[in-house]
């Protein structure tokens, strides 16, 4: 065996938050009211998929609107299978934070009549608050990290990953981390750990978020006894920047809401061959038709069209799109920006109940890394940074409930710790990054918009192809390799079992909803081995 690095240092808090995304900053804020938070984030504060959001808040802020008329949206965009409580709680309790927000000094754009709200696929009101025009995520994540920084019992550790959760399959007691810096191993203990880490959609080869965002936090919780649930719901953004060579990114939906118009490359605007809402119908809807028109046409994108839109607007509202196609060399006002879907947000996630509490003590998630099935088959625009804020406060008030105990981390548990080795091998690197990249294009290619059988199997073979005997659980990269098998593999084989389309989950195999699937497929370890088991809904 090879030599191991002792942990060189021992860290106790209240709470361990994991992730700097909107739900770990507003927990962490809320939380440092109570006791000690340290915040941990394998980058930085600025690339969280919180920080690039751009759409906005959706809250029904509006005299004309109603947290009922959200709610319905909600629920019709989730395709069934939303959990009604936690709807109605993050519709009503999300009210209440984006209030709190606005009273605390965040500035969301508005003129003279009030705020100036946006309108996106799904929702039947103008209700999508919005910040420094396209930039929100930025904006409510600056505002929040300012806060923080001024925080005396808040500490973060930035480009400091965590190794893995101490977790005796029962109960956390907080987590192992290493900090890149000192390339050190610490030991935090904690009365209450909290994942926040966001999502997985990274693991796509097109996606809309950094590779980073891996489902790190997913792999985590599971390897810490909790369940993870419906992970074949990987919601794709009909409109990302499309050109060879060129990076991607996204060109928010919130561009529809202002009228753009989606044509094909014959110039045909095509929306209304799917669905009368036409640009504005909910995100599986748009993602399909488009996917259908480049199929139709052997094409590899379709185009957004804003050339009819007043230019000031665009050049305001939409500043950072405006700036970024310009780099790209297309000047928007007058030509159309060239789009495709790509893989945006997971549904699926670590399962929680109303209160962000996971089945295991003490560890409790939210945001996207976690499942409280508020969103169903399918999210409603701008809903994500909503869940953040009301599902964050919540996991903070249970852990105030039942996390009060201090806990020292049992001996078991430290010794298996010091045996994780940070040296790894240069060859084990070349393995992770070439499995990176292999494993982005399989699941982009047999687990992307459309799915059939014979892709998913097609996948599952590619990530068994890395056998769990030929890694060692003691070594740092090793580890890493298989939580990114772990997560392709839960989304693949997840997607194989649900022989139905149902929101953003489409088989070309089984075109339609069955009610025989009103129910969710949940995952856990059982003795070293992946298992799954179905909820009724
Ligand atoms: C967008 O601006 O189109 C993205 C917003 C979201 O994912 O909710």
């Amino acid at each position: 065996m090879k030599k191991s690095d002792l942990i060189s240092k021992s860290l106790s808090y209240d709470f361990l938050i994991i992730g700097t995304g909107l739900s770990g900053l507003s927990a962490a804020l809320y939380a440092a009211k109570f006791g000690k938070v340290c915040i941990v984030t394998k980058s930085s504060i600025d690339e969280s998929n919180s920080y690039w959001a751009q759409g906005g808040i959706a809250a029904a802020v509006d005299e004309d609107d109603s947290v009922e008329s959200h709610f319905k949206d909600t629920i019709s965009a989730g395709s069934d299978l939303n959990n009604l409580d936690a709807v109605k709680i993050m519709v009503s309790e999300g009210f209440e934070r984006v209030s709190e927000l606005i009273q605390n000094g965040m500035k969301f754009d508005s003129d003279e009549s009030g705020f100036d709200l946006g309108i996106e696929g799904g929702h039947s009101k103008r209700r999508v608050l919005h910040a420094l025009g396209n930039e929100t995520g930025k904006a409510v994540v600056d505002f929040l990290a300012k806060e923080i920084e001024k925080n005396k019992n808040i500490s973060i550790l930035e480009n400091t990953s965590v190794i893995e959760l101490f977790s005796d399959n029962k109960t956390c007691f907080g987590g192992l981390v290493q900090c890149d810096k000192q390339k050190s191993k610490i030991a935090i203990s904690a009365k209450a750990t909290i994942l926040a880490t966001g999502g997985a959609c990274g693991i796509y080869y097109n996606s809309t978020n950094p590779s980073s965002t891996s489902g790190d936090g997913i792999a985590m919780g599971i390897n810490a006894g909790a369940y993870a649930t419906d992970m074949e719901f990987v919601q794709f953004h009909p409109t990302v920047f499309f050109k060879d060579g060129s990076k991607n990114f996204l060109i928010s939906e919130a561009i529809r809401g202002e009228g753009a118009i989606l044509t094909n490359h014959s110039g045909k605007a095509f929306m209304e061959n799917y669905s009368k809402n036409k640009e504005l119908a909910s995100r599986d809807i748009v993602s399909k038709a488009i996917f259908n028109e480049m199929k139709m046409n052997g094409e590899k994108n379709v185009f957004l069209s804003l050339k009819h839109l007043n230019p000031s607007l665009i050049k305001s509202r939409f500043k950072n799109t405006f700036e970024l196609c310009l780099r790209e060399g297309l000047d928007i006002t007058k030509e159309d920006i060239p789009v495709a879907p790509a893989a945006h947000y997971i549904l699926g996630g670590i399962r929680t109940d109303l209160f962000s509490r996971t089945n295991i003590a003490n560890l409790y998630a939210c945001g996207e890394v976690a499942c409280s099935g508020a969103h169903g088959a399918n999210r409603l625009a701008s809903n994500s940074l909503l869940e953040c804020l009301v599902f964050a406060k919540r996991a903070v008030d249970s852990a105030l409930e039942f996390s009060r105990k201090n806990l020292s981390i049992p001996n078991k548990i430290k010794k298996r710790s010091n045996e994780i080795s940070l040296i790894s091998s240069e060859k084990k690197l070349e393995r992770l990054l070439s499995f990176k990249v292999s494993i982005s294009q399989v699941v982009n290619n047999y687990v992307g918009i459309l799915r059939n059988k014979k892709d998913l199997l097609l996948a599952l073979n590619e990530i068994s192809s890395i056998k769990k005997k030929d890694l060692d659980e003691n070594d740092i990269i090793d580890n890493r390799i298989m939580n990114l098998k772990t997560i392709s593999y839960l989304i693949a084989k997840s997607a194989l079992l649900r022989e139905e389309s149902r929101g953003c989950h489409m088989r070309e195999d089984f075109s339609s909803k069955n009610s025989k699937w009103l129910k969710h497929i949940n995952w856990k370890i059982n003795n070293g081995t992946l298992r799954f088991s179905y909820t009724n809904h």
